[in-house]
């Protein structure tokens, strides 16, 4: 399967800190979606996990030596600078820091860092002392300054068993951090309001009337748009999903709390995504009271819910936003696409078969085919994040097109 990595050429420079074990991890991580990971150590690093270890997990030889005699024709250092798309430093050490920070130029990975045109980031990683010592502090605004990226570390209990900030980020932090910095800024500039997850309607104290939706497809397109440099809203209904970083998030319960939500930020929106499943319908009047199992021949009434999509739809020319919406059907799924299309006003409808084990609400793969007013386009089986960014290349598409009609 083609992942968000796949192709990418990410050197990684490991130095010498207790963390350098967990970065072990990370580089299988990348290799795994398929990055091309060239890793770099210092000697301090070397005494921490093997060079060994890290040819092994990348498939690459590991670089260590500024003056190693079998690279010398081609420049080591000159050579990793240019074949990279990014830089990873991590864990970075006090010392790493203070090299690069200082423009030091006495070992292969500080040489690489001078010498490469691709985005550097850094993990700074240390005992909580070292990394609040106005020295190291200065290095670190130093770095800012001059153009790299430095990953706050996290707070914790550290290998020196202080508590306190210093340990390096886990994976997934890690791993969104760095697909930040590989991602075109393509919406950059655009403020995109997104809907997930289902909605619950009180039954009484203790039930609600929802559905299976999970939210994965809605916070995977709230993930990949900030990623790609729009100013995202997340309006989620009740999930267990972890907040993407960077996204402003808008609890909600109810369809109407969903809608009261969506109808009071939609004019400020460029672009609107629809991927919740809003309940249709809701109990007409809530029990006050939790229903008790003797009153079994209980009826419900039920009445119908606000059709947000629709109240978009009708603002959405005046208000100036881009409308996309979702179709979570189980049969005729492109003549229900179409239909909902039109009678919504929409600019973009992603129609997905929810009977599929693959595509349905709790599945972390979709297959989607996305409908406009030019056709159909059916998208690969992929992982949810991937159907997320090929749903934002379709926008950025549209999105030139209008600019240049
Ligand atoms: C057991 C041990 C753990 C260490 N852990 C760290 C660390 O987490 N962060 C750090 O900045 N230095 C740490 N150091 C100190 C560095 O290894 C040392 O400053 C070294 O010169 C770094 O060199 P480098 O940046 O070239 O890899 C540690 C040293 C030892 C002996």
């Amino acid at each position: 399967m083609h992942t968000t990595f796949a192709g990418k050429r990410i050197t990684v420079g490991v130095t010498g800190s207790i963390a350098a074990f967990k970065v072990a991890g990370w580089v299988s991580s990348l290799v795994k979606e398929e990055a091309r990971v060239t890793v770099i150590m210092t000697d301090s690093a070397c005494r921490f996990v093997t060079p060994l270890t890290f040819a092994a997990l990348s498939g690459e030889r590991v670089h260590a030596d500024l003056f190693a005699k079998e690279d010398a024709e081609i420049i080591p250092h000159i050579h990793l600078a240019r074949e990279t798309d990014l830089v990873v430093i991590a864990p970075a050490t006090a010392q790493t820091i203070a090299r690069l920070a200082h423009g030091m130029a006495d070992d292969l990975l500080a040489c690489t860092v001078l010498a490469t045109q691709a985005k550097v980031l850094v993990f700074p990683a240390m005992n909580t002392q070292m990394y609040q010592h106005p020295a190291v502090q200065e290095n670190i605004l130093k770095l800012k300054n001059l153009g790299y990226q430095v990953i706050e570390p996290e707070s914790g209990r550290m290998a020196c068993k202080e508590e306190g900030a210093g340990r390096l980020p886990e994976w997934e932090p890690a791993r969104e951090a760095i697909l930040q910095n590989l991602a075109l800024q393509d919406l950059a500039g655009e403020k995109i309001l997104i809907t997930a997850g289902p909605t619950r309607e009180p039954l009484d104290p203790a039930r609600f009337l929802s559905n299976r939706s999970s939210g994965k497809m809605g916070y995977s397109l709230a993930r990949t748009a900030r990623r790609r440099g729009a100013e995202v809203t997340l309006i989620s209904g009740p999930t267990t999903l972890p907040l993407p970083q960077g996204v402003t998030c808008v609890r909600v319960e109810t369809a109407s709390e969903m809608a009261e939500a969506v109808l009071s930020r939609c004019r400020q929106a460029s672009i609107i995504v629809k991927a919740a499943a809003v309940s249709d319908f809701r109990p007409v009047v809530p029990f006050v009271n939790k229903v008790k199992k003797e009153q079994a021949n209980l009826q419900l009434s039920l009445e119908q819910t606000a059709d947000i999509l629709h109240e978009l739809g009708a603002i959405k020319e005046e208000a100036g936003f881009l409308l996309i919406g979702f179709a979570a059907e189980s049969k005729e799924h492109v003549a229900e696409g179409e239909r909902k299309l039109t009678k919504k006003n929409l600019d973009l409808i992603a129609i997905n078969d929810i009977q599929s084990v693959h595509t349905g609400f709790e599945a972390d793969t979709n297959q989607v085919s996305l409908l406009d007013n030019k056709g159909i386009n059916h998208l690969p089986l992929v992982s949810k994040e991937q159907t997320a960014d090929l749903i934002w290349d379709h926008v950025v598409k549209m999105l030139g097109a209008r600019s240049s009609e």
